[in-house]
C-alpha cells in the first residue's frame, strides 16, 4: 500500500508507546500498539488459567491461533487515556499489568500466533498514515515502511520509567522485580527464533536514556520530515 508507515520498535519500557502516540497525534496519523494485541491474547490465556510456566503444546498453540482469529477488541482514546475493550469488557488497566506483559512475551514466541495477528496489524495502515510500535514492525509487519526507528534506553532507566508508570496508575511495584522481569522479557524477545527484537537494516537507532519524551518525539519527527 502507499500509506506511509512509521515503524517504531524497541524493548520493554523504552518509551515506544508514548513516543509513537505523540508522533501520530502530531502528524494526524493512526496508531497501532501491536503489543496490545499480544497482551489481549495473553489476557484470554490468563482468564483460562494458563500459568506462566506452561509449555506451549500443540493444543495450546491452536487455542492461541483461535483466539487471535476471533479477537473481539476495541481500541479507543477516552479523556486522553487509553480505552480497550476485550469481548465488550474494559481491560484498559488489566492489560498493563506485569503478569499480562510477561504472559504476552511467553506466547509471542509462537509463530502461528504471530501469523494469525499479521493481517489484523496491517489493516491499521489507513490514510493518511500510521505510526506502529512493537518488536517487529520494521522487520515483518511493515517491511516497506519509509521510516524505521529502533528506540532503546538503558535497562535501569526503563525499569524506573515502568515503575513510575505503574505507580502513577495506582498499581504497586518493586524496582528490583521490575528490572529482573524486564531483562528476562528482553532476553526472550531478542533470542526467539521468529521475529526477534533487533534493529532491522535501515532502522535509525535512537537511545532515549537521556532524552525527554518531547526530545525523542522531535527526533522522530525530524527523521520523518527528512524521508517524507
Ligand atoms: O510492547 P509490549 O510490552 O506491550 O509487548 C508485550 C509483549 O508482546 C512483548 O514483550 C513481546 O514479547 C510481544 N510483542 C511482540 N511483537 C510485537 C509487540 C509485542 O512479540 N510487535
Amino acid at each position: 500500500s502507499t500509506v506511509p508507515v512509521i515503524a517504531i520498535d524497541g524493548p520493554t519500557a523504552s518509551g515506544k508507546g508514548a513516543v509513537a502516540q505523540a508522533v501520530a497525534a502530531h502528524l494526524g496519523f493512526h496508531y497501532l500498539d501491536s503489543g496490545a494485541l499480544y497482551r489481549l491474547v495473553a489476557l484470554l490465556a490468563l482468564d483460562n488459567n494458563w500459568q506462566q510456566s506452561d509449555e506451549l503444546t500443540a493444543d495450546k498453540i491452536s487455542e492461541l491461533v483461535h483466539w487471535a482469529n476471533t479477537l473481539n477488541a476495541v481500541f479507543d482514546v477516552e479523556h486522553g487515556g487509553e480505552y480497550i475493550l476485550l469481548n465488550n469488557i474494559e481491560v484498559s488497566a488489566r492489560i498493563r499489568e506485569e503478569a499480562t506483559g510477561n504472559m504476552a512475551s511467553k506466547i509471542a514466541v509462537c509463530q502461528p500466533l504471530r501469523a494469525a495477528l499479521l493481517q489484523r496489524q496491517r489493516d491499521f495502515a489507513q490514510s493518511p498514515g500510521l505510526v506502529a510500535d512493537g518488536r517487529d514492525m520494521g522487520s515483518v509487519v511493515f517491511p516497506n515502511a519509509p521510516l524505521k526507528i529502533f528506540l532503546n534506553a538503558d535497562a535501569r532507566v526503563r525499569a524506573e520509567r515502568r515503575y513510575k508508570q505503574l505507580i502513577g496508575k495506582g498499581f504497586s511495584a518493586n524496582m528490583s522485580d521490575l528490572l529482573h522481569d524486564l531483562q528476562a522479557r528482553d532476553a526472550r524477545d531478542m533470542s526467539r527464533a521468529h521475529a526477534p527484537l533487533k534493529p532491522v537494516e535501515g532502522a535509525f537507532v535512537l537511545d532515549s536514556s537521556s532524552l525527554t519524551l518531547d526530545e525523542t518525539v522531535k527526533a522522530v519527527l525530524d527523521l520523518y520530515a527528512a524521508v517524507a
